[in-house]
C-alpha cells in the first residue's frame, strides 16, 4: 500500500495511506481521545470525541474516519493539530454533552482508574456544570449476562459492545434502544449477553457501564501490577496481561497479538487463573505430611539413586542429612532392603524407572525432565500425553486441546501414551505436573500405582495425584517464573515471572537440578545441569533440541516467534489447525 508522510502537531510520520489519524498519531506517541473507534472493530464515527483540526479545512474532522490519504491536496499534505485551542474547545463541548446525565459515580465505580471518560475529563473537561435540571437516571447493576453487569446511566453509547457481538462473535445479543437522552444499551428479551467471549465487552467498554461480575470490587485497579503472560486454557495460547497484587492473581486481560488472538480472549480462559491462588502445594509432603524442603530433596535423591542402582553418589558416605532416610522408604512401607538389581558403581540403570510428563508444563520443565531422565535416571522412559477431556473448539479462538504446550511436548519427541509402561510397574515413578490421576482425567491409572515402589510428584496444586504420591514436591506455576510454551501454530511464546514463588515452590528445572546435585554431587560441575538461569537453560536447550536450534529466546519479544513452517508431517500434526487468530469483520 502506498505510504504518505503526514504532519501531526508539528511532527512528521510516514504511514500507510489507508491508516486513520488515531493510529497514525499513536505511532508518534500522541493519543487522540476516542470512545467508539477500536482497531478490532473498525470505524463507527458516532462519539465525536476524536475531533482534530486540519489546516485549510474550516470544520472539525473526526480522526477515526480521516485517513492519511485524505490529507493530500494538489499543493501538498495538510498538517493536523490535536491539541490546538480549537480542538480543546471542541473536546470540552463533547465532554460536557456526555456528562449531562452521567452520574457522579467515580468514587464507587469499578472502572475508576481505567476509565477513558474520567481520564479525558481530568485532562481537558473540567468546568462548572451548567445543567439546572435533575439528571436523567437509568438502570443500574443489571445482570445483562451471567458474567457481565450493566450500569446504563454510565454508558456513553459508543456502540463498541454492540459491534463486538455483531462482528466478532456474531451472536448479536445487544442493541441500543429508545431515542435521544433516553437511549440505552439492552440485550434482546430472552437473549442475555452469554456468548463465550462476553467479557471482551467489559474490556472494550471505555467507561464503567459494563463491568465483570466476578472481578468488580475485588481490587482497585491502580493497586494491580500487570505482567505479560500466556493463557494456559487451551492450545491457542492467547497473549494476556496477568494482573496481580500482594502475591495473588486477580484477572487476565487480553494482550494484542495479531498472529494469535488479535485483541480478544475467551471467557473460559479468563477463569484459568484460579489454580494460581487456590489449593496450592506450598511445602513438600511425604504421604500427606509436610516435611522441610532439604529433607524432601534428600529423600528424592536417595530414591533416585536406589531406583537406578547408583552407588557412586549420595547414598554412600552419609551425605543425606543425619542419615534420616537410611533404611529406605518411610513413605510407602516399601523396604529399601527389598530393592535389588543395582547397577555397579557410578552407572545408572533406568529400566525400572518412568517419568510421566504433561503438556501443561513449560518448555523448560519438559526439557529439564528429559535431561533428568537421561542423565540421572539412567535413561529412564519418559513420555506424556494430555489426560484432560478435550474442550470446546470454535471458529474464533478456542481450541479443543486444553493444554498450552502440546506442541512443545511433541517437538521434544516425548508425546506418547505412558500407560503401557505405567501398567508394568517398577521401582520409581516420577509424575510431573497436572493431575493425571484426578477424577476428570485418568483415575484408572491409580490402580497401576500399586505396581510402583515409589512415586514422586512435582506439581503446583494439591490434588489426587499429589495425594497418591509418596513424595510431593512444589513447583512454580507460570505466574511465578519465566518460561515459554509452544502453541498449536508451533509459535514459541514467552511468559514472565509476575509473583514471588509461594512457600518452598521451586522452578521445576531448578528442582530437577537440585535433586541431581544431591544424588550425585559430582554432576555439579558438569554440563548436563550447568544451567542456573532461564537464559542458561535455553542456551542448552537450543543447542540440544533440533526443533529449537538457533532459537534466541531473549529475542522473542512480546509476541513470540514461529519455530517451523507448519506443513504435513509436522511433529504436531492433528493437534490444531493452521489458521491464525480470528479476523474480526469490520463494523
Ligand atoms: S455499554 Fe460501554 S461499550 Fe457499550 S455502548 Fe455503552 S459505553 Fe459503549
Ligand atoms: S482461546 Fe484458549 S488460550 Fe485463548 S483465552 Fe481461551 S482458553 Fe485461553
Ligand atoms: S472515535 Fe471517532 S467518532 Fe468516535
Amino acid at each position: 500500500m502506498a505510504e504518505v508522510t503526514i504532519q501531526i502537531d508539528g511532527r512528521e510520520v510516514t504511514v500507510d495511506a489507508g491508516m486513520n489519524l488515531i493510529e497514525a498519531a499513536r505511532r508518534l506517541g500522541i493519543m487522540i481521545p476516542h470512545f467508539c473507534y477500536h482497531p478490532g472493530l473498525g470505524v463507527d464515527g458516532n462519539c465525536r470525541m476524536c475531533l482534530v483540526e486540519i489546516e485549510g479545512q474550516p470544520k472539525p474532522a473526526i480522526a477515526c474516519n480521516t485517513f492519511a490519504r485524505d490529507l493530500k491536496t494538489k499543493d501538498g499534505v495538510r498538517p493536523v493539530h490535536t491539541v490546538s485551542p480549537k480542538v480543546k474547545e471542541w473536546q470540552r463541548a463533547v465532554l460536557e454533552f456526555l456528562f449531562l446525565n452521567h452520574p457522579l459515580d467515580c468514587p464507587i465505580c469499578d472502572q475508576s482508574g481505567e476509565c477513558f471518560l474520567q481520564d479525558y475529563y481530568m485532562a481537558n473537561g473540567q468546568y462548572v456544570s451548567r445543567l439546572d435540571t435533575p439528571k436523567l437516571h437509568k438502570r443500574k447493576v443489571v445482570d445483562i449476562g451471567p458474567r457481565v453487569k450493566l450500569d446504563a446511566e454510565r454508558c456513553v453509547l459508543c456502540g463498541r459492545c454492540v459491534r463486538f457481538c455483531d462482528a466478532v462473535t456474531g451472536t448479536g445479543e445487544l442493541s441500543i434502544v429508545n431515542r435521544g437522552n433516553r437511549s440505552e444499551i439492552t440485550s434482546f428479551p430472552g437473549l442475555p449477553l452469554a456468548n463465550d467471549y462476553s467479557l471482551n465487552t467489559v474490556d472494550i467498554c471505555p467507561v464503567g457501564a459494563l463491568t465483570g461480575s466476578e472481578f468488580r470490587f475485588r481490587k482497585r485497579v491502580w493497586l494491580l501490577s500487570s505482567t505479560q503472560s500466556i493463557c494456559t486454557g487451551c492450545a491457542r495460547g492467547c497473549n494476556i496481561y496477568l494482573e496481580h497484587a500482594e502475591g495473588l492473581a486477580y484477572r487476565y486481560r487480553p494482550r494484542e497479538n495479531m498472529e494469535v488472538n488479535t485483541y480478544w480472549m475467551c471467557d473460559a480462559g479468563r477463569q484459568t487463573f484460579q489454580p494460581l491462588n487456590e489449593e496450592r502445594l506450598e511445602v513438600p509432603e511425604e504421604r500427606g505430611k509436610e516435611i522441610p524442603i532439604f529433607e524432601a530433596l534428600t529423600r528424592a535423591a536417595q530414591w533416585v539413586n536406589e531406583a537406578t542402582g547408583f552407588t557412586g553418589g549420595a547414598t554412600e558416605g552419609g551425605r543425606f542429612a543425619g542419615g534420616s532416610v537410611t533404611g529406605g522408604n518411610s513413605a510407602g512401607g516399601n523396604s529399601a532392603g527389598g530393592l535389588s538389581g543395582c547397577a555397579a558403581g557410578g552407572e545408572r540403570d533406568g529400566s525400572r524407572v518412568l517419568v510421566i510428563l504433561s503438556p501443561v508444563s513449560s518448555q523448560e520443565t519438559l526439557f529439564a525432565a528429559k535431561r533428568f531422565a537421561a542423565e540421572i535416571l539412567g535413561g529412564a522412559g519418559v513420555a506424556g500425553i494430555g489426560t484432560r477431556p478435550p474442550g470446546v473448539e470454535d471458529k474464533i479462538l478456542r481450541k479443543a486441546d486444553p493444554y498450552p504446550n502440546t506442541a512443545g511436548l511433541a517437538l521434544l519427541g516425548l508425546a506418547r501414551d505412558p500407560e503401557p509402561e505405567l501398567a508394568k510397574g517398577g521401582r520409581l515413578l516420577v509424575i510431573v505436573e497436572d493431575d493425571p490421576l484426578g477424577e476428570r482425567q485418568r483415575p484408572a491409572w491409580m490402580q497401576h500405582l500399586a505396581g510402583w515402589e515409589r512415586v514422586i510428584y512435582l506439581g503446583v496444586n494439591r490434588n489426587a495425584t499429589s495425594a497418591a504420591a509418596h513424595l510431593a514436591l512444589p513447583v512454580t506455576p507460570h505466574s511465578e517464573c519465566d518460561g515459554t510454551y509452544v502453541n498449536f501454530q508451533e509459535r514459541l511464546q514467552r511468559f514472565r515471572k509476575a509473583i514471588t514463588p509461594r512457600g518452598d515452590a521451586l522452578w521445576a528445572p531448578e528442582l530437577f537440578r537440585r535433586i541431581a546435585v544431591a544424588a550425585d554431587p559430582g554432576i555439579h560441575a558438569g554440563r548436563p545441569f550447568g544451567w542456573l538461569s532461564f537464559n542458561a537453560l535455553w542456551k542448552d536447550l537450543a543447542a540440544s533440541e533440533p526443533a529449537f536450534a538457533g532459537t534466541e529466546v531473549a529475542k522473542l519479544g512480546g509476541v513470540g516467534q514461529t519455530l517451523v513452517t507448519r506443513a504435513a508431517g509436522s511433529a504436531i500434526d492433528g493437534v490444531g489447525d493452521a489458521a491464525g487468530g480470528p479476523a474480526p469483520r469490520e463494523a
